[in-house]
């Protein structure tokens, strides 16, 4: 059985490197692949939801042929993975949520993604990426993981201003997924670096609490981007759960 990876936002696949390597090294069958408006997917007109993002990734599995999948979302992926389980629960044969929240966005959450577009309409993508990386990066990454973060600036830098400002529309109109977490019965792991304080372990915590099958792991010394903060330690934790899946053969 394939595993698929969800990048979050404002990134690409390029995020999944270091999972990509590893789950090959270990001989899984992975898929990486960007949302519309990131990395080398078709931008179209901007006016992106999660319900789209759902939409193309089931067309994706059909066009693959591929019925069932374990699936891993980051952050926004995680928010796209959530949504896309509650519709398509037969798609699933595990889930891996990273940094992310069931929750849907506050009023307060809303009206800063408003002022983002506006800041990144006016002032262009590369203000709005150094506060970004600021949010999503432990404050020790930048001088620990200076590779990490550099790779985080050109991944979010070569995204366009209608993707980027799409993407942040399809988070503030997004569902709340939190009342359908009961429901998910496929072996479910939730990763989370310490440090994050855009999806913290709280929300992790309330998540994995809801999953009634569900394992939980806080990755040391990294904050949002923990799989790139932490890559051996995120790893180490992934491939112990596919492993236990016993997928290679599927
Ligand atoms: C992400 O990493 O995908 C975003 O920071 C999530 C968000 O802004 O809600």
């Amino acid at each position: 059985m394939p595993v698929l990876l969800i990048h979050g936002f404002p990134f690409s696949s390029e995020m999944w490197k270091a999972q990509v390597a590893a789950l090959q090294e270990n001989g899984f069958y992975v898929i990486d692949y960007d949302l519309r408006g990131h990395g080398q997917s078709g931008i179209g007109d901007g006016q992106y939801t999660v319900e789209l993002f759902v939409d193309d990734l089931m067309a994706l599995l059909d066009h693959l042929g591929i019925t069932k999948a374990v699936v891993c979302g980051f952050s926004m992926g995680g928010y796209v993975a959530l949504r896309a389980i509650e519709r398509n629960p037969e798609r699933f044969g595990a889930l891996i949520l990273c940094d992310t929240t069931s929750s849907a966005d506050s009023n307060e959450a809303k009206i800063k993604r408003a002022a983002s577009i506006k800041l990144i309409k006016k002032d262009g993508v590369r203000s709005f990426a150094e506060g970004f990386l600021k949010a999503v990066f432990y404050e020790q990454s930048f001088s620990t993981k200076q590779n990490a973060v550099e790779s985080v600036r050109k991944i979010i830098l070569s995204n366009s201003i209608t993707g980027i400002c799409g993407a942040l529309l399809a988070m503030a109109s997004r569902t709340d997924t939190t009342e359908a977490l009961s429901k998910i019965s496929v072996p479910t792991l939730v990763l989370v670096g310490e440090y994050d304080t855009i999806t913290p372990p709280a929300a992790a915590k309330a998540m994995h609490d809801r999953i009634q099958n569900s394992k939980m792991h806080i990755i040391a010394n990294a904050a949002h981007m923990s799989s790139m903060e932490n890559p051996n330690e995120f790893n180490e934790h992934f491939i112990k759960f596919l492993k236990n899946l016993n997928i290679l053969t599927d």
